[in-house]
């Protein structure tokens, strides 16, 4: 085949020159036919915090129109009025870069709703203009929003584009029509109204993920038109079935095909294949289809996670004009009734957290790179499964998830069958599946329709939908009631009835009915645990809302995290389970209420600081290697001779503990139990020792520590890149004269920071803590604070980091940021 492929983007990029040699974009037919590109829209951004009526005259002087005298102009194409307009005055509106989330930039308020966090969140404007060069002119041109929390308009240049009702669905406007050029500039108005809440946790408010300005030939693949995930034949041989969706917004029929060229990671192209010639009408779509073999690709794994691009080139008479990359990966998955879940015919058990999307100092506005350092700490926890709870999650978390071998549950927000809530269902599906980390899709959480036969069609009705779109993966749903009738069997008329996979929301005492009940479909727990606890306290104090960080107190529903896990562990035909949840999130801080802000669920606190939830899943979830950690910390001034209750969190067979060197006892690990001992306080050197037949695997060691003397700085990463998009958390520890970190530390802290990027947010883990996630000041929470800093764009150099604090020494570190290309997709 000739060598058609040379077009730049992050993949090329990464790979060198070997993958720019197969199909070059350089022979374009015509300007409109260059390559397609993607652009971020995320700078530059006017906000308004607040509503703008729409009959407000263009111009913005506070001249209303009402009744009889509105000219008719106003309501017509390309002159909404108020801050839709094109000339609305917006000089005075804050600028400010996407991801954006006002809500977390708010005060918290009592009378604001609990499950938001006791935030208010209500309605604001964002506007931003932006130029088309002449020669764009005859492209498709198409605005990108990611995620907009939560009802909103588009208007675009003075036209209404766009309504969403879904905080979590991405939408595609293509403006082809209305688009200007040159020095006629295009202006993006976006109204959102987050008044309404579609979850019962917080959901912040704006344009919380990526937005982008895609260009790209007339003839062109639509966006998330290419299906190419690859399928194993009985015969063992693999198999790209490619389905590319092409549109042609010319006004010339157009003859196209398409080119595919499959790579591996080094960028070497292990195999190819071209589509027979379509004829596209104008205005119209068509479907080009490509069955590439691939011989012995390099399996996709939670170990190994090899990846594979499939470039898609769309040929028009022939010639280029236009590619697109997509991410695959080689590998089986099967839910199996009797034995539980297959990747890559390995028996693998599901050990999965469930996960809202938001994070400390940055609301919903999470940069990419954070959410990198958080699937990497559940990685750390020995999860190898992440349920994106309730909702869809950022097309950049599956990337990440495909990146880093962590198997996905994929799933949709509403329960709803009407035409527009179906369309939201089938973007999930079109978006998500070439995705080598999605497992599966879930129609459902928690419905109180899943008990009846409506719920049961509802849910045959989208199942059907999404089998449409994708046979390979299975659906479920979590459901916690109705699987069973009366009489102890499978409830005839129930939602469990019409998905593939039976998903089990708590309920751990009907394991065995629900099993029983269907023995014929594979099972897994959906959600389970809702163990609370405050990270780093170990007594609880009700009328100080902390709870003891010793995994045993949790609600009537939930169970704590070792006999949770002891529960599916004695299921061997479960495929496994979901905990609720890896991360705190804000809003349900059950079981507690105002002044309590956030949940206390989490393996990790909001910054990703391990609770003792976290060292257990360590232990319960690590096969290949030995793990120990001993809780508490050995800071009981006050309490000395007083029991203090200690546990190892190991996964080994036999631990001693001692104080001072002396031995205190060497007792045997139960392996869902763990181990503990109630220790006598006298300040010193706790230290446990594991072993495993015999042998000493691990030590651990815990130390009574000294007053804080200095502040220390530990950033995630030691680089950032320079498109103002990276960013990454940097710890924020006290010293004692020792040097080491004292866990017992709670005072205030104050950061500064100089050179080409900026602090975005800060937070401690405290779900109590009312101080404001934005600015330059946080307090210690046990010992830990987190800042998380973010390049400018196109920024270089040093940024440098200072803390200080009252009476400590300071603390100062560098962080190199590195001049990077725009940031493009
Ligand atoms: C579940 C629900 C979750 C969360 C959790 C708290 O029932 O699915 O969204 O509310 O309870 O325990």
């Amino acid at each position: 085949m000739t060598d058609f492929f040379l077009h730049s983007s992050r993949f090329t990029a990464a790979c060198g020159l070997l993958m720019t040699l197969w199909i070059g974009v350089s022979s374009a037919t015509s300007a409109a036919d260059s390559p397609r590109t993607a652009l971020s829209l995320d700078q530059g951004w006017r906000f308004h915090l607040g509503d703008i009526p729409l009959n407000l005259f263009p111009g913005g002087e506070g001249i209303r129109l009402y009744g009889p005298d509105i000219p008719h102009s106003g309501a017509t194409a390309g002159h909404a009025w108020g801050a839709a307009a094109r000339g609305f005055d917006d000089k005075s509106w804050r600028q400010v870069n996407l991801p954006h989330d006002w809500v977390v930039e708010q005060p918290f308020d009592k009378n604001a709703f609990k499950a938001q966090g006791y935030r208010p969140r209500g309605i604001a404007w964002y506007r931003r203009t932006f130029k088309l060069d002449p020669s764009d002119h005859g492209k498709n041109i198409e605005l990108q929003f990611d995620g907009v929390a939560t009802h909103c308009t588009v208007y675009f240049n003075g036209t209404p584009v766009h309504h969403n009702w879904c905080g979590y669905t991405s939408f595609y406007i293509d403006v082809t029509p209305m688009a200007r050029y040159g020095e006629d500039i295009n202006t993006i108005a976006v109204r959102v109204d987050a008044e309404d809440m579609e979850g019962w946790w917080y959901e912040g408010g704006g344009i919380y993920r990526h937005t982008w300005l895609v260009k790209r030939s007339p003839v062109h693949v639509v966006t998330d038109g290419v299906y190419a995930n690859p399928v194993k034949g009985a015969d063992g041989t693999w198999t790209i079935p490619a389905e590319v969706t092409l549109a042609n917004t010319g006004s010339d029929v157009a003859s196209a095909s398409v080119a595919i060229g499959v790579f591996d990671s080094t960028g070497r192209r292990v195999a190819d294949g071209r589509s027979a010639p379509l004829s596209i009408v104008p205005l119209g779509e068509a479907v080009a289809k490509v069955s590439i073999s691939v011989a012995s690709p390099q399996l996709w794994s939670v170990d190994q996670p090899n990846l594979y691009t499939v470039r898609t080139v769309v040929l028009r008479d022939n010639k280029p004009v236009g590619s697109v990359d997509t991410t695959c990966g080689f590998r089986t998955i099967r839910f199996d009734a009797k034995e539980g879940f297959f990747l890559n015919d390995q028996l693998l058990k599901l050990q999965g957290t469930c996960n809202h999307q938001d994070h400390a100092g940055v609301g919903v506005a999470v940069p990419d790179s954070i959410w990198e350092f958080r699937v990497r700490k559940l990685k750390e926890m020995g999860s190898n499964a992440y349920r994106t709870a309730h909702n869809p999650p950022s097309r950049e978390l599956l990337d990440i998830c495909d990146r880093m071998g962590m198997l996905v549950m994929d799933e949709t927000r509403h329960f709803n069958t009407s035409p527009e809530y179906m369309k939201q269902l089938e973007w999930l599906v079109r978006r998500d599946r070439n995705h080598p980390s999605v497992i599966m899709w879930s129609l459902f959480n928690e419905e109180a329709l899943e008990v009846n036969e409506e719920g049961m069609e509802m849910t045959r009705t989208m199942n059907a939908l999404v089998k449409r779109l994708d046979t390979t993966r299975p659906t479920t749903g979590g459901q916690n009631k109705g699987q069973l009738g009366r009489d102890g069997k499978a409830n005839p008329k129930n939602a469990a009835l019409a998905v593939d996979v039976v998903g089990i929301n708590y309920q751990v005492d009907k394991y065995d009915k629900i099993r029983a009940a269907y023995p014929d479909k594979p099972i897994i727990s959906t959600e389970d645990t809702s163990q609370v606890m405050t990270r780093g306290e170990y007594v609880t104090d009700k009328s100080r809302q902390i709870i003891a960080s010793y995994d045993d107190i949790f609600d009537g529903w939930s169970i704590n995290n070792r006999n949770a896990w002891k529960a599916i562990a004695k299921q061997p035909s479960f495929g496994g389970g979901f905990i609720w949840t890896g991360f705190d999130y804000r809003g349900e801080p059950t079981p507690f209420h105002w002044p309590a802000v956030s949940s206390y669920f989490g393996c990790m606190d909001l910054c990703g600081f391990p609770k003792t939830a976290f060292y257990i899943r360590q232990a319960l979830w690590t096969h290949d290697k030995p793990v120990l950690t001993l809780v508490p910390h050995w800071n009981w001034a006050g309490k000395e001779g007083k029991p203090i209750k200690v546990m190892a969190l190991t996964n080994a067979d036999r631990v001693s503990l001692f104080l001072n060197g002396k031995l205190i006892e060497e007792k045997p690990v139960d392996k869902f139990e763990m181990v503990m001992w109630d220790v006598p306080y006298a300040p010193g050197r706790l230290e446990a020792l594991a072993k495993k037949n015999d042998t000493i695997v691990a030590r651990y060691v815990v130390e009574t520590t000294g007053e804080p003397v200095a502040l220390r700085l530990t950033p995630d990463r030691k680089a950032l890149a320079g498109d103002g998009n990276d960013a990454l958390p940097v710890t924020v520890e006290t010293l004692d004269k020792d040097g080491r970190p004292v866990p017992t530390a709670n005072l205030p802290v104050e950061f500064e920071i100089i050179g080409p990027g900026a602090i975005i947010g800060l937070g401690n883990g405290d779900p109590t803590s009312h101080e404001p996630e934005k600015g330059n000041k946080r307090s210690l929470f046990n010992g830990l604070a987190q800042v998380i800093v973010q390049s400018q764009r196109g920024g270089s150099g040093n940024l440098v980091l200072r803390a200080k604090a009252e009476g400590l020494k300071p603390a100062e570190t560098t962080i190199s940021v590195e001049a990077t290309p725009l940031y493009i997709h």
